[in-house]
């Protein structure tokens, strides 16, 4: 039924030319800003076909459509053309329909019988879990939701940084500074000193890089006690990261990580080296992607240890293997755009024809409005201090402002979060955002507090209402 605005505009268009319904739909957007309008159809590849210039062809399109109840005003902006539909009318409909399909409106079965893997969060064991891993795991998580509504099999997937020359960093580290007690009681804060520990020292002593590449290359020669230590270091920091996940009512259907695939790239390697655009250079085996516009994708170190991109090459195929999914997303942020493209270039090389269903889903970075953030300088923010901070503003806005308010503790938590959610949602995926207190708990404006009071306003009335 609210389809029926769209499908005004496509029954139009397609007495004009021939052209199936099914395929005009998707060409109907929205224009930059809803003064403009409500729908926008770009008139480009519409006036191609009928060797017209689409700026006349909006034009005349403007005064030849039908107004009726439901389009109340059509507009020529350029080549696009405009539609205003009657608000009030879509208002109705859209409340009275989410009134009688509850849970079920917004529903769909278009992905019935399809697998999609939506993978997020995916932090790094032996870095903190700082901020910047916050969008990951909300837009994934609500990726992976809005997409079982539509009825497609989800299978949400954790891929840890569990694996890489940080551990060796690490493992020096703990041996030279760490302290049992503090990994048992604060494991992340404790891991996270360790590392940021280690870089100072590094900068007055060359030789804890070496030492450290030589313990990573135990573990990766599968030495009990490289492995033992790792895999104390990777359960400490799963166990931290899993409070989160429960705070932030985030879940997977699927944990895995980088060391799984690390015995898998003897198999890559030698699939690529037979590729006609892999060669080695200064003893390390690279593809070239010269030829498109790409700089070499490095598998193999030429000490032979594996890489990120190595891994990640090994995990798409197994991925493709288990599951013949219908799509891939990464969510990951834009820093690492270069990466997945030479990922899927490299697969697309080796003959995986399904690189065409995989997607990087990239976003903004998330900046404090006067704080900078380097994980080796030790001033990541972390993930955890920031929910907690959000919650203790919230807790003493409350105090103010009703301080006798029942479960105030839980309610602090409830929209303490909820702020934090809403700020990363209600800003555009791939912009920078900027975490700023003042806009992001503001009561009065367009924020998680305001609509959390506003549905509680409307509960009360509701429940006084006969
Ligand atoms: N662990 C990585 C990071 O925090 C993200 C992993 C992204 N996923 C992937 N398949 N490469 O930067």
């Amino acid at each position: 039924m609210r389809t029926t605005f769209k499908k005004e505009i496509v029954d139009f268009v397609s007495q004009q030319v021939t052209l199936p319904k099914t395929d005009l739909y998707p060409q109907i957007g929205m224009p930059p800003s809803l003064d403009q309008g409500d729908y926008s159809l770009p008139c480009f590849t519409l006036a191609e076909s009928l060797h017209q210039k689409p700026h006349e062809l909006a034009e005349q399109w403007a005064k030849r459509f039908p107004l009726s109840g439901r389009i109340q005003k059509v507009a020529a902006v350029g080549p696009y053309l405009n539609f205003f539909i009657n608000k009030e009318l879509y208002q109705d409909e859209i409340i009275s329909a989410i009134h009688n399909e509850e849970k079920q409106f917004g529903h769909s079965s278009e992905g019935t019988g399809k697998t999609i893997l939506i993978e997020y969060s995916s932090p790094n064991i032996a870095k903190p879990f700082h901020v910047g891993h916050l969008r990951t795991t909300l837009i994934g998580n609500a990726l992976k939701r809005i997409l079982q509504h539509c009825g497609y099999h989800c299978v949400g997937i954790n891929y840890l940084g569990d694996w890489g020359t940080q551990f060796g960093k690490l493992i020096v580290a703990f041996k030279k500074w760490g302290e049992e007690s503090s990994l048992k009681s604060d494991p992340i804060q404790h891991l996270n000193a360790l590392y940021v520990k280690f870089h100072a020292e590094a900068k007055k002593d060359a030789s804890l890089e070496d030492q450290a590449r030589a313990w990573f290359k135990k573990c990766e020669e599968d030495d009990p006690e490289a492995l033992k230590l790792w895999k104390r270091f990777k359960d400490v920091s799963l166990k931290e990261f899993d409070k989160i996940y429960k705070r932030l009512d985030v879940t997977f259907e699927e944990v895995s990580g980088e060391s799984a695939y690390n015995k898998k790239i003897p198999q890559i390697v030698s699939q690529i080296k037979k590729l006609p655009d892999s060669r080695i250079s200064e003893g390390a085996l690279i593809v070239d992607l010269e030829q498109w516009h790409m700089p070499p994708a490095l598998i193999l170190r030429k000490d032979g240890a594996s890489l990120y991109l190595s891994r990640d090459i090994a995990l798409l195929l197994d991925r493709y293997q288990r599951y013949k999914f219908h799509k891939m997303l990464y969510v990951v942020g834009d820093t690492q755009e270069l990466h997945f493209k030479q990922l899927f270039e490299v697969a697309r090389l080796m003959g995986a024809a399904y690189v065409k269903d995989c997607h990087h889903i990239t976003f903004g970075q998330v900046r404090f409005k006067d704080r900078q953030m380097s994980t080796r300088q030790g001033t990541a923010i972390l993930l955890e201090e920031v929910l907690d901070k959000s919650i203790a503003l919230i807790a003493q806005i409350i105090h103010e402002k009703n301080p006798s308010l029942k479960d105030k503790k839980q309610v602090a938590e409830k929209v303490g979060l909820g702020a934090i959610i809403f700020a990363d949602f209600g800003s555009r995926r791939k912009k920078n955002v900027i975490f700023d207190w003042d806009v992001i708990l503001n009561p009065d404006g367009d924020t998680g507090p305001y609509v959390m009071y506003t549905y509680a306003r409307a509960s009360s009335i509701l429940r006084k209402a006969p």
